[in-house]
């Protein structure tokens, strides 16, 4: 009898949750289903939601995978968020506010996972340092118990790669940024805002995290707050006390010239450029790397490794969708390792590659990514029983929220939306958030 399939999965933040999940409902409704076991380093599963006060080296020396804040609020409604398979409605028993403090919405991610048993298959506290393909196609998985120091090497027939991307900061340079003479933090090493208090900042980068942060800067009583972008202003009526600016050209002392030829001076800058993909576990044929893009060059159906489809990714893709992005790519990739989706031979692959990276630079704003991810989506989930994500629905949630952005940056996140899932309306927060200070459980249930 042919020994049962061992799949080794890093990562047990939300995407290796769901890839869990999907097998455990498999093998409930009675497929036979490989052994699959998950590395996390860190001691908990919830991947980026899990905050940690830490900054660089966590209690075990090991890179902090956190890259979440103080007073963080999800960025877009939570009806865009909504696992068809658990609403919202069921999670908290009544009609809630869209907006949800981290806390909150970590709690959503792991109350999911009650209908199934899986963390016995988590090596919690156990680092991934190397995976290497051998000559018999099997690969040796090495991985570090943190906490006893032990290592161990580990056989697996195929590999799921759900390490996250947002945790390695992108630093890129200016000249003259060496004489700045004040704080040069990356987004990714922010906890909270009080450092900022009275100070002029400059935050350079226009994405989620530039906007989310200029935001709590100012609110927290920064005496300013300029965002520089690189590409494209922002569609952002800033409010007094903050300003825009083009891309960054020098830095002289504390004097930043802007592109365009503006000047001021800052006392501290907040780098809010991005995440580098990272695998340094991975040997470089079989690690992604590339920008953050929708469509990640080299995975087919953005999971599968073209070079080497005994090596799958979930969650490595922009995230628009978020968590139902990260579950269709799961179901997609358990169905693969299942043999449900039929893996097409290289040149069937590439052009399936191609001609989605083609429709990616066709996209002309918003509206358009939404489209494209929500095509994406609905593409993976054909192939699978993963829950259907009203996407069209979804997509329009998301462009009212966004609408309500351009209307008011301030007080968007006190708008209520309609979840797709069960159609039920959200109630206001009690606070506006531009006055909330509290990101607490017990604050927001109250
Ligand atoms: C600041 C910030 C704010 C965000 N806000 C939102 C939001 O409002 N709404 C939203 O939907 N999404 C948000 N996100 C996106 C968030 O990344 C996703 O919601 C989700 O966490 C991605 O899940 P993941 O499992 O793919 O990756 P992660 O959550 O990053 O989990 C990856 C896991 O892999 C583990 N790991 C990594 N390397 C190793 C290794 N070598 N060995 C063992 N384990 C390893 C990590 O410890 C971690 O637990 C935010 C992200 C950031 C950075
Ligand atoms: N809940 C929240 O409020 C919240 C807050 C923060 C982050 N997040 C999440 O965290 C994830 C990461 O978001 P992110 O904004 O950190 O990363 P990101 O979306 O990948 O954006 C990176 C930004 O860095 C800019 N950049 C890169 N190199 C630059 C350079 N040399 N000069 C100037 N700008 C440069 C990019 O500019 P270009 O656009 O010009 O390329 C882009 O604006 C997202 O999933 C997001 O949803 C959520």
């Amino acid at each position: 009898m042919a020994s049962r399939e061992r799949i080794g999965l890093i990562g047990a933040g939300p995407s290796g949750m769901a890839l869990l999940r999907a097998f455990s409902l498999a093998e409930k409704a009675g497929a036979q289903v490989p052994e699959v076991v998950a590395f996390e380093r860190q001691d908990d599963w919830g991947g980026q939601w899990n905050l940690d006060w830490r900054t660089g080296a966590d209690k075990y020396g090991e890179p902090v995978h956190s890259s979440m804040y103080r007073d963080l609020w999800i960025n877009g409604p939570k009806e865009c968020m909504e696992y068809p398979d658990y609403p919202f409605d069921r999670h908290f028993g009544r009609a809630v506010p869209s907006y949800l403090p981290r806390e909150v919405m970590s709690e959503y991610i792991r109350a999911r996972m009650q209908d199934v048993d899986v963390r016995g298959q988590i090596r919690f506290s156990t680092a991934v340092r190397w995976v290497q393909k051998h000559d018999d196609g099997r690969f040796r998985l090495t991985a570090q118990h943190l906490v006893s120091g032990e290592s161990v090497v580990e056989e697996f027939d195929r590999i799921v790669v759900a390490s996250g991307h947002f945790h390695t900061p992108q630093v890129p340079s200016w000249p003259g940024i060496e004489s700045f003479r004040g704080q040069v933090q990356h987004a990714g090493d922010y906890r909270s805002a009080e450092g900022y208090v009275g100070k002029r900042v400059l935050v350079i980068g226009s994405s989620y995290s530039g906007q989310d942060l200029a935001l709590q800067l100012h609110r927290a009583g920064a005496k300013h707050v300029t965002t520089a972008y690189r590409k494209q202003p922002q569609d952002i009526a800033w409010p007094q006390g903050m300003d825009e600016q083009p891309e960054v050209q020098r830095f002289d002392g504390n004097t930043v010239t802007f592109a365009g030829g503006a000047q001021a001076e800052y006392d501290m800058v907040l780098l809010c450029t991005g995440y580098l993909h990272h695998y340094p576990f991975l040997p470089q044929e079989l690690a992604l790397g590339g920008p953050n893009l929708l469509c990640p060059i080299g995975l087919w159906k953005g999971v599968v490794w073209h070079d080497d489809p005994d090596v799958l990714y979930v969650g490595a893709s922009q995230q628009l969708f978020t968590l139902t992005l990260l579950e269709a790519q799961a179901y997609f990739a358990r169905d693969v390792l299942l043999g449900r989706v039929e893996v097409p031979e290289a040149e069937e692959r590439k052009a399936d590659m191609d001609a989605w990276f083609e429709r990616m630079t066709q996209i002309d704003g918003p509206p358009a990514a939404l489209a494209y991810q929500g095509a994406y989506i609905q593409d993976l989930s054909a192939h699978t029983d993963c829950p259907e994500v009203d996407v069209e629905a979804v997509a329009e949630t998301f462009l009212q929220m966004r609408d309500a952005r351009i209307e008011d940056v301030r007080t968007f996140r006190d708008r209520q939306h309609r979840s797709t899932v069960t159609g039920t309306m959200a109630v206001p927060h009690h606070t506006p958030w531009m006055q909330e200070f509290d990101d607490s459980a017990e604050n927001f249930q109250r």
